[in-house]
């Protein structure tokens, strides 16, 4: 049974909840491993519409098993929103979720320091979804994180709060009060207690069992800490990499990565995006692709495919094959660009720049292809798609030298075009 990755190779909103809940049908186990409740992945089914932020979205199959990893922060007020929300709508949650006991938690300072950074920053600000991440994660790297297994122990956590208020005095004192936050997380842990487990040997134990796994990345490539457009990033590893760190597992362990892109590109918050569109062109698509933040309502920017990041994504990450999503979104129009090359300074690029200068001065070279001009969303084979989307597919492939495993033609289950079988056999 195969270990398998599942990450975003754009900036993030590819349409991995979507996949991930198709795959989820025959996999044993779902991990989440990086990022917290910034992620918002929509999983649609018949009229029933979900968003998971933290909570891996397997859950929606009944009896699989789904983990959170250390490598996610969690807010421990949404993880339980997040719960009883499921269960209310009928999905047990209860007895089929699992939190690593390392994972660091978001308090409620840091989703404030993440707002009164963002107000300081103005028009400078990174855009982030203001749900602590980023000052989460500082916190981890500081050594002044608290961890889930530290709410277990009141004397080190009561010590650990002190030196953050010592350490972050000047935003903190006034506004919050280190007891009240103190009394909170013996409430959490009391709440949380019974999802604490060693996710790491329950995941090594699952694989060695022969049980398929499946990572569930949150963000995307380009919105990687390390790997993406720096500063305009998330502050965890979105990459297939940030699978061993955020939940112990082994490289070695590994079998497949798949990434997730859409027919074309979006971005949410502030950032270089070479292939954006200003044009009616680009309403036209954020209209067609609903293109609006699933955790935070923001409009996303939106422009054409763009080989040059993806080819760079599809190397980080060892991506053998895509899925391509959305494709029904370009029904309408009458040509279709993609791009496949930079131009800087009169010279051609085709790797994707590190430098934050030169990404937004880089101009995208455009090949252009017809459009289909026809409804595919209820389109069930390859061999039934228009020649037009064929040849946009197959360009797709070649370009990013990756075979296309599946295809997403609607946000529900059953529009979904399977070319690579094994994907979705047991
Ligand atoms: P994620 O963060 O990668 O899981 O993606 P989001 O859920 O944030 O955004 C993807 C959006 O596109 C959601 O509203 C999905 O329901 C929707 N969606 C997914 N696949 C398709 C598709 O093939 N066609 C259309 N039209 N919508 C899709
Ligand atoms: P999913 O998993 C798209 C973006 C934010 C901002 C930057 C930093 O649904 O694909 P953060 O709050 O993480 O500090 O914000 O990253 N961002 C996302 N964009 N999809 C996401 O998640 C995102 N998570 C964060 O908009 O630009
Ligand atoms: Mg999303």
């Amino acid at each position: 049974m195969p270990v398998l990755v599942v990450v975003g190779v754009q900036w993030g909103d590819e349409g991995k909840g979507k996949i991930i809940d198709l795959l989820s049908e025959k996999a044993d186990m779902i991990v989440r491993y990086q990022g917290g409740n910034n992620a918002g992945h929509t999983v649609v089914i018949g009229s029933e519409q979900f968003i998971l932020h933290l909570i891996p979205s397997g859950i929606l199959h009944p009896g699989k098993l789904c983990v959170i990893g250390n490598g996610v922060v969690i807010n421990p007020v949404a993880l339980f929103e997040e719960i009883e929300k499921l269960e209310s709508r009928g999905i047990e949650v209860g007895n089929r979720l699992r939190i690593a006991d390392n994972a660091h938690l978001i308090l409620p300072y840091h989703t404030f320091m993440d707002e009164e950074k963002e107000i300081l920053r103005g028009e400078k600000g990174i855009g982030t979804t203001r749900r602590g991440i980023g000052p989460a994660y500082s916190d981890k790297a500081g050594r002044i994180g608290v961890r889930v297994v530290d709410l277990f122990e009141e004397d080190i956590l009561y010590e650990r709060l002190k030196s953050v208020f010592l350490e972050k005095r000047e935003f903190l004192e006034r506004r919050f009060d280190l007891e009240a936050i103190f009394k909170e997380c013996l409430v959490w842990a009391e709440k949380i207690n019974k999802y604490v487990t060693r996710t790491d040997l329950l995941i090594d134990k699952a694989i060695e069992d022969g049980e398929y796994v499946l990572f569930e990345g949150a963000q995307g490539t380009l919105l990687d800490i390390d790997h993406g457009t720096y500063p305009f990033v998330t502050s965890s590893n979105a990459t297939a990499g940030g699978v061993c760190t955020g939940t112990g597992v082994a490289p070695t362990k590994i079998d497949r990565v798949i990434g997730v892109a859409k027919a074309y590109t979006t971005r949410v918050g502030a950032g270089p995006f070479p292939t954006e569109l200003k044009t009616e062109m680009a309403e036209a698509v954020r209209i067609k692709g609903r293109e609006y933040g699933a955790t935070t309502g923001r409009p996303r920017r939106c422009g054409w495919f763009d080989v040059v990041g993806v080819r760079y994504v599809v190397r980080i990450n060892g991506i053998k094959t895509l899925v391509i999503t959305k494709l029904d979104v370009l029904n309408d129009l009458e040509t279709i660009d993609i791009c496949v090359g930079y131009r800087y300074k009169g010279r051609i690029i085709d790797e994707f720049p590190h430098s934050l200068k030169i990404l937004q001065e880089c101009e995208p070279i455009y090949e252009t292809l017809p459009g289909w001009k026809s409804e595919i969303s209820s389109t069930a084979s390859f061999d039934d798609l228009p020649e037009a989307a064929k040849r946009y597919l197959g360009r797709l492939e070649e370009l990013t030298n990756t075979e296309i495993g599946l295809i997403s033609v609607g946000a529900e289950r059953n529009q979904t075009i399977i070319l690579d079988e094994t994907l979705t056999m047991s």
